[in-house]
């Protein structure tokens, strides 16, 4: 029986290289997806939606994409993707055409609905460019969508987090025009997350007066580098990703992210015996 409550996972920053390349010369992108899924097709309770935050691929070329279509063969659950700073639109378009992005050519946006909320995935990508900036277009479609309805709960999915990390290389690459999309969200209560990616790593902020996190990668981490140590440089840590929990209730329910790391760990083990004395 339906609960009404509403379970989104979020991956991010997949990277996937043509069968047989390593990221970076290091990392096994393939394998890391595909111990991903295995991670949300067993996840209880299963989730109903599951978005990908950008970077689904590497380089970009469209070997890659027909790879990462592959590897997404066994995922059990309906997907939605916007691209990141790796991805080509025309290419993802091509290779992902049951998308149901919002406009025929340009930007990847998609409106959608997982049971009781609506998901809104924005394209912040900018063409060539590392760095995240959301167009005109797309700034007057979040308004337009957000406003059409004032009593269902929304949350927001895309590639460039509009706050910093403290990580210099990357807020270097952050969402440049972040000011007008917060302008924009104000106006709208209903808005309850803005979940990014980008940066490789689980981090927790708050954005427009909203909350805001980043979802960890299940391959590679951006090295925890606050101080300019190091040049730009990633650290195999343990993977994850986000499990973002919506439950019923006032003012737009209440939304709690989980980390779910991946891969197989002892347990779970009851805390208390039958006695219901602890073990
Ligand atoms: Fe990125």
């Amino acid at each position: 029986m339906s609960t009404g409550n509403v379970f989104i996972a979020q991956i991010s920053d997949l990277h996937i290289k043509r069968p047989g390349e390593l990221a970076y010369g290091h990392v096994d992108t393939a394998t890391a997806l595909s111990r991903c899924i295995v991670e949300i097709n067993r996840f209880v309770p299963r989730p109903d939606l599951v978005v990908v935050s950008g970077d689904l691929v590497d380089t970009p070329t469209r070997d890659e994409y027909d790879h990462l279509k592959a590897l997404l063969e066994p995922l059990e659950i309906p997907l939605l993707a916007v691209p990141g700073n790796h991805d080509e639109r025309a290419l993802m378009r091509a290779a992902l055409p049951d998308q149901p992005y919002a406009q025929a050519a340009g930007a990847l946006n998609i409106a959608s609905r997982a049971g009781a909320v609506d998901v809104v995935l924005i394209d912040s990508t900018v063409p060539n460019a590392p760095h995240g900036e959301i167009d005109a277009g797309t700034l007057a479609w979040i308004d337009t969508t957000l406003a059409a309805s004032t009593t269902r709960p929304a949350l927001i999915f895309l590639h460039h987090p509009p706050y910093l990390t403290g990580i210099g290389h990357m807020d270097r690459q952050n969402l440049r025009n972040a000011d007008q999309l917060a302008i924009l969200l104000r106006r709208h209560a209903r808005v309850r997350l803005i979940a990014a990616g980008h940066v490789h790593r689980a981090t927790l902020s708050t954005f427009a007066g909203l909350a805001a996190t980043i979802c960890p990668a299940p391959n590679h981490a951006v090295a925890l580098d606050l101080d300019e140590r190091y040049p730009p440089s990633l650290k195999v840590e343990p993977p994850g990703f986000h499990l973002h929990a919506w439950f019923a209730g006032e003012d737009f329910g209440t939304v709690v992210t989980h980390v779910v790391p991946i891969g197989d760990f002892e347990g779970p083990h009851p805390f208390f015996g039958r006695d219901g004395r602890s073990l």
